[in-house]
């Protein structure tokens, strides 16, 4: 029983200690993506607390290099890239990751009109080998999760991909493989649609 006790100790302690760490960090991020990590639409920044932990850490690390958030004409990203800089360690990104995954996620509202969710499902037929076919994506594929979600800002995304301003960077690796999904749902019409199938899947 003693034994026990001690190892429970020597494996608890580092832990919280991440989760002290990951708490205090997080606190830098609360202005834009809202206490709940749900996102704030004013400040163009999305919900976090859908996305994996390993998503979250390889993110930040694009925009601390300057692999994402750095194109002159993503204005979301280039609020999002200064923030990535007070993340200084490996260490301290994945303490802020799991603090926003313990936050757990919901169901957000949409607000884009004139999306057909019939039209979508066709089209997200391609999208479900890395996304799956609940929308809740793949570690090992590097695909995040889709739902929970706000739907302006994956519009943004989408266009950002099609036009390279996203994953357009020769060190993009995983942003590169989204390049020609997004082409290949061609106008916003198409975006719109399947954008609105992927919100019923998040109900
Ligand atoms: C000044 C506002 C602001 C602050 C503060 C901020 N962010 Fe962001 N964040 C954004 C915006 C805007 C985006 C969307 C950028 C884009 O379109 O690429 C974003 C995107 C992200 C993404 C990518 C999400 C996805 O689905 O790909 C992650 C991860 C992230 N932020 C984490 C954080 C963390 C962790 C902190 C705190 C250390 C933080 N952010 C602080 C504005 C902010
Ligand atoms: C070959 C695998 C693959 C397929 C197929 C795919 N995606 Fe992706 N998707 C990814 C990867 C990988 C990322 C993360 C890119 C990065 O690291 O920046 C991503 C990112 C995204 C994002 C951004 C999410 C966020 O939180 O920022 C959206 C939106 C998205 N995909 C929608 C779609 C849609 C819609 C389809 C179908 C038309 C699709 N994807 C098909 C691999 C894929």
């Amino acid at each position: 029983m003693a034994v026990l006790a001690i190892l429970a100790i020597a494996t608890l302690a580092p832990n919280a200690h991440a989760d002290a760490r990951g708490e205090q960090l997080y606190r830098n991020c609360t202005i834009c993506h809202g206490p709940d990590a749900r996102g704030i639409p004013l400040q163009l920044a999305p919900a976090l607390s859908n996305l994996s932990e390993k998503y979250i850490v390889e993110q930040l690390k694009k925009y601390k290099s300057g692999i994402r958030g750095a194109h002159e004409k993503d204005i979301a990203g280039l609020r999002m890239l200064p923030m990535s800089q007070t993340m200084l360690t490996e260490e301290d990104m994945q303490a802020v990751a799991s603090h926003i995954v313990s936050l757990g996620s919901s169901p957000i509202e949409p607000t884009l009109e004139g999306g057909d969710p019939v039209k979508g499902k066709t089209l997200y037929a391609t999208c479900l080998a890395c996304h799956g076919p609940d929308g809740k994506g793949n570690d090992l594929l590097n695909a995040p999760s889709l739902i929970h979600q706000h739907d302006w800002y994956q519009l943004t995304q989408l266009k950002n991909f099609k036009d390279g301003i996203r994953g357009g960077n020769p060190q993009d690796i995983t942003g590169a493989q989204m390049m020609p999904m997004a082409m290949m749902l061609g106008d916003e019409q198409g975006m719109k649609d399947v954008i609105a199938y992927i919100q019923t899947l998040s109900k």
